[in-house]
């Protein structure tokens, strides 16, 4: 049964920096892909957005820079807002979460789940940072992960192991706010009970049915969702805290609740909600139909860090809440990666949306041809600037710039620009003029079930075709003998090019804006489309270059821009001092300089290599954790900094005697600490 109703959402970026190309990639692309396509088929969609202008990363950014939450947010939502609208993204409404409406909206949703007993209190002992004076949860405690002792898990989540956290589950906790080590005090927070939810959740999850009816097919779900689905799953649902003692956020809504806020993750989905009901006001229609109606299909773009929000803990609040429908499909993304690493803010790893706006004007449609080619619809994909130049220049440029341009450079040429009518046609001509129809419902088909990068193929295939049959058939040569067959020709190819706005606008709205132009064609309306659109003794316009060739210069720019990002940022990513120790502290520990004799891998392992020392006291074994830095045979005959009086440890079976000093570079690239006079290793100390 097909629905009468889309409401689509696209998870609200963090208002904590600019948006880069991940942002556009993850969860705006291909939702301004399908819901511009839905709307040409005439569906009845609202499709909202908005900043999430709460929680740590926001206060962090403030503390950062030394400004208020307030002035972060307010800086980063009129960034976002116009880079977004600079791109084509086309969200019906572009909402931000600091507003009035939405504290009002979110207290209510809070209020309704206390009423219907979704949350237990807890009074229990949590970290508090006695410097810094406030509790410490999510991004504003780190420590070593239980799971996978990866030394840098936050309070919510390890990022090596993807393990979900609680502040009291890590070992050796500090306060990102002071570095020193929180003490336990005492405070209440609202639980979320995960695990009463396990039983209905898994029928929903993995049988697609709800309340013992079928809801959706399970089979149109990503595989990756629904694997990270039913692991967090079996894995075993905890509670989870659905408040904060925080002074930025939506405020509890109850007495005695002073200095506690929902949990950014309990307001931002609701957000949606908000926009929502902030959009229907504006624009006359009803915000309930698109939330609670049964023919509504609830469709969230998100990337893959999302998954468990909007999969798990908003289906429950939902639920909760009593008359709200569940995601009918949530078609994350996984990552996309920049020239061979991590897309990072903070390192300044990115390409900058606003940046490109700058430095490439009118050429948005060159990066969202690039971003929708390599999306990472089912596994990690990687921008290139080189990947950028070639797919310009060998599709957009060759093919479909080519083609246009043939198109109508020959029809003014031959026909003074009118369109002329077509003779008999030969079986070529026919395939033609019938696989426009077929692209055409290929593309939609493939935009209704989320596979992007196979739509815009098929769609660049309408070009590709008009293309190869324009050079085969060379109106060119055949004008000299038989200018009867060349109408027929061009007739056939403006059928094709007059098509391609149509299949390419919800990929391409600015070169297609332009084609509707030259062809005088509705290409926002999906049902016009067809192998009889441009009738003969119709005028087209004429047109401009589409798109120009991009040059090896401008990639080494880009890449140079890059490097340059990469060095300052080495600078900006230091951890705060720990706190401070005696000089007895000091004293105590027994540093020398030593010479490797000899290193092996540890069997099984990618990380350690197993090292003969000479510390001049003794030759010692030690295990060290650089096997991905240094090769065994680069380690032998280095000289190195050791702490020799660190109690011994059994690390796979081998007993290591000491701690090796290595230095770190942003890349994760370890490197000894060595003398810069060639000491003789002698046995004196570090002094
Ligand atoms: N701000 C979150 C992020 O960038 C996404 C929030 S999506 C919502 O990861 F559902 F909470 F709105
Ligand atoms: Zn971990």
């Amino acid at each position: 049964m097909s629905k009468k109703r889309y409401m689509v959402t696209s998870a609200l970026p963090y208002a904590n920096g600019p948006l880069h190309i991940g942002h556009i990639a993850g969860a705006m692309l291909p939702a301004d892909i399908y819901v511009r396509y839905l709307r040409a088929a005439g569906e009845d969609v609202a499709w909202i957005c908005g900043s999430d202008e709460h929680g740590a990363a926001i206060t962090l950014k403030a503390k950062k820079e030394g400004i208020s939450p307030k002035e972060v947010v307010d800086r980063y939502h009129v960034l976002m807002r116009d880079a977004f609208a600079g791109f084509g993204i086309s969200f019906d409404h572009y909402d931000r979460t600091s507003s009035p409406e939405h504290h009002k909206n979110a207290q209510e949703f809070f209020l309704k789940l206390l009423e219907n007993d979704a949350f237990e209190v807890k009074t229990e002992l949590q970290y508090f940072d006695t410097e810094a004076k406030q509790f410490l949860a999510d991004r504003y405690i780190t420590g070593t992960c239980p799971k996978c002792s990866h030394d840098k898990a936050y309070g919510d989540q390890c990022e090596n192991c993807g393990s979900a956290l609680s502040p009291n589950d890590l070992i050796n906790p500090k306060s990102v706010l002071s570095g020193s080590t929180p003490k336990l005090k005492e405070t209440s927070l609202w639980y979320l009970p995960m695990g009463d939810h396990e039983v209905w959740l898994r029928d929903y999850l993995e049988k697609g049915t709800l309340d013992g009816k079928h809801h959706h097919d399970v089979k149109d779900w990503k595989k990756h969702v629904l694997g990270q689905c039913k692991s967090w799953i079996d894995g075993g649902l905890q509670s989870r805290a659905m408040t904060r003692d925080l002074d930025w956020g939506v405020p509890v809504p109850l007495e005695g609740a002073d200095g506690k806020v929902l949990y950014v993750w309990l307001d931002a989905p609701i957000g949606y909600i908000t926009a929502t009901k902030n959009w229907a006001a504006a624009n006359g229609k009803n915000w309930e139909q698109y939330w609670k109606s049964e023919d509504t299909e609830l469709i969230h773009f998100i990337g893959k860090d999302n998954i468990v929000f909007h999969c798990l803990i908003f289906p429950i609040l939902l639920k909760a809440h009593g008359s709200y429908n569940l995601p009918y499909n949530v078609p994350a993304n996984e990552f996309m990666n920049l020239e061979g690493d991590k897309i990072s803010t903070s390192r300044n790893w990115a390409v900058w949306l606003h940046e490109y706006l700058e430095e490439f004007p009118g050429k948005q449609d060159e990066l969202r041809y690039v971003l929708c080619s390599i999306m990472p619809e089912q596994k990690d994909s990687e921008f290139t600037w080189g990947d950028y130049k070639d797919r310009v220049n060998n599709e957009l440029a060759d093919i479909l710039g080519n083609f246009i341009n043939r198109v109508v450079v020959l029809t003014h040429k031959y026909f003074d620009g009118e369109v002329p009518a077509a003779g008999p046609l030969s079986e070529r001509d026919v395939n033609v003029l019938n696989a426009i129809e077929e692209i055409s419902s290929n593309v939609a088909e493939s935009i209704r079930s989320f596979r992007f990068r196979d739509a815009l193929a098929e769609a660049m295939n309408l070009a590709r075709l008009g293309n190869k049959y324009m050079t085969e058939e060379e109106p060119w040569k055949v004008w000299k003998t038989d200018p009867d067959r060349v109408k027929t020709i061009m007739h056939v190819c403006l059928q094709v090019a007059a098509n391609c706005p149509f299949v390419l606008h919800p990929f391409l709205p600015f070169t297609s804006e332009k084609l509707g132009v030259t062809f005088g064609v509705d290409y926002l309306d999906w049902a016009r489309a067809g192998r009889e659109l441009m009738k003969a003794g119709q005028r087209i316009g004429t047109s401009e270059i589409l798109f120009t060739k991009v040059d090896d210069a401008l990639v080494e720019k880009q890449q140079l821009k890059l490097a340059e990002a990469k060095k300052e940022s080495v600078v900006k990513e230091v951890e705060p001092m720990k706190e401070l120790i005696s000089f007895e502290q000091f004293g105590a520990m027994d540093i020398r300089i030593g010479e490797i004799l000899e290193a092996e891998r540890v069997p099984k392992t990618k990380k350690l290599l197993k090292l003969k020392v000479n510390t001049g006291v003794d030759v010692r074994t030690v295990v060290s954790g650089i096997a991905e830095s240094y090769e065994p045979e680069q380690a032998v005959g280095k000289k190195v900094t050791i702490l020799i009086n660190l109690a011994p440890r059994e690390i796979k079976g081998i007993v290591s005697e000491g701690m090796i000093l290595m230095a770190e570079d942003d890349a994760g690239v370890l490197s000894f600490v060595s003398p810069e006079r060639d000491s003789i290793v002698s046995g004196n100390g570090v002094r």
